[in-house]
C-alpha cells in the first residue's frame, strides 16, 4: 500500500481512480469532449479533489482514503458560454458513506467565465437559504478557464415552464433567491436573470442560481452610502 501522502503528491486519477464516461450526446462537438475531460480530471491533484470535495459538502472529515475507485462523468447541459459536466464520486466500500456529484464547468472561449463570476459565488456562499451552489474550485486548463462547484440536483425554471410546471410558490423562491444575492453583494444583482439561470432543488424546492455571469446592476445603495452622499451634497 502506498502512503497517502506519497500518494498526494502524485497525479490523482493516475495514481488511483477509473474514469467511466456515459456521455449520451451524439453530437460530434460534445463527443470530443470525452478525452478533454477526463483529462481534466486527470490532471487534478488527490489535495484538489479533497478541497473540492471538504468545500461543497462542508464536511471536513472526507479523506482520500475514503473514496471509491471510480468516478463517474456524463455530459450534462452546453451553454451558451460554458460546457457543464456532472462527475460524480462515490465512497470505497465499508468506508464512510459517500456519494457527492458536481458540476465541472468549462468556458467555451476564453474570458467566458469572468472574474466577477467566481466571486461573486464565493461571497454568496454563507448566505442563508443556499442561494448559489456550493464552491468547490476554480483553475486553469488547456487554455481555459475551469471551475468545480455542488451539482443542483432539480429543473430549471426554463424546464419548469416548457412542462407546465411553474408555480407561484416558485415565483417567490426566486424572488427571495435575488433579494438575498442583492443584499450578500452590496445592492448589485445579476444581469442574466433567465429560466435557465435558477433551479428549483427537488429536495427543498429552494430557487438556486447556478449562473450569475459577469454583467450586474444596482438595486440598492448602502445606508452608509447614502448617508455620506447626503452628507457631500449638504
Ligand atoms: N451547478 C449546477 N448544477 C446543476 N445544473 C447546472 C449547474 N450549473 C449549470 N447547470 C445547468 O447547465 C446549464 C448551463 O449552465 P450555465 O448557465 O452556467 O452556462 P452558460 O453557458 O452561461 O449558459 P447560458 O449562456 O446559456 O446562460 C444551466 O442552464 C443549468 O441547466
Ligand atoms: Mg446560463
Amino acid at each position: 500500500m502506498e502512503d497517502i501522502k506519497d500518494l498526494s503528491r502524485k497525479r490523482y486519477l493516475g495514481a488511483k481512480m477509473n474514469i467511466i464516461s456515459s456521455f449520451v450526446s451524439e453530437d460530434d462537438e460534445i463527443r470530443e469532449m470525452v478525452p478533454v475531460i477526463e483529462r481534466f480530471l486527470k490532471g487534478l491533484t488527490a489535495n484538489k479533489i479533497i478541497k473540492i470535495l471538504k468545500n461543497i459538502t462542508g464536511d471536513d472529515s472526507i479523506k482520500f482514503e475514503d473514496l471509491g475507485k471510480n468516478i463517474y462523468i456524463s455530459d450534462h447541459m452546453w451553454g451558451s458560454n460554458k460546457d457543464i459536466f456532472k462527475v460524480l464520486f462515490q465512497s470505497d466500500e465499508g468506508n464512510k458513506d459517500i456519494e457527492i456529484t458536481v458540476a465541472t464547468k468549462r468556458e467555451k472561449v476564453p474570458g467566458d467565465i469572468t472574474k466577477n463570476e467566481i466571486r461573486d459565488v464565493k461571497t454568496l456562499q454563507k448566505r442563508p437559504g443556499h442561494v448559489v451552489p456550493r464552491f468547490g474550485v476554480e483553475t486553469a486548463w488547456g487554455g481555459k478557464k475551469w471551475y468545480v462547484e455542488e451539482f443542483i440536483e432539480g429543473d430549471t425554471i426554463q424546464e419548469l415552464e416548457t412542462a407546465g410546471k411553474f408555480t407561484t410558490a416558485m415565483r417567490k423562491k426566486i424572488v427571495s433567491c435575488l433579494l438575498s444575492i442583492s443584499v450578500g453583494l452590496g445592492g448589485m444583482v445579476p444581469a442574466d436573470i433567465n429560466g435557465g439561470n435558477f433551479i428549483i432543488t427537488d429536495d427543498t424546492n429552494d430557487a438556486v442560481m447556478v449562473d450569475l455571469g459577469g454583467r450586474r446592476f444596482r438595486v440598492f445603495r448602502k445606508a452608509s452610502e447614502n448617508i455620506e452622499n447626503e452628507e457631500t451634497e449638504g
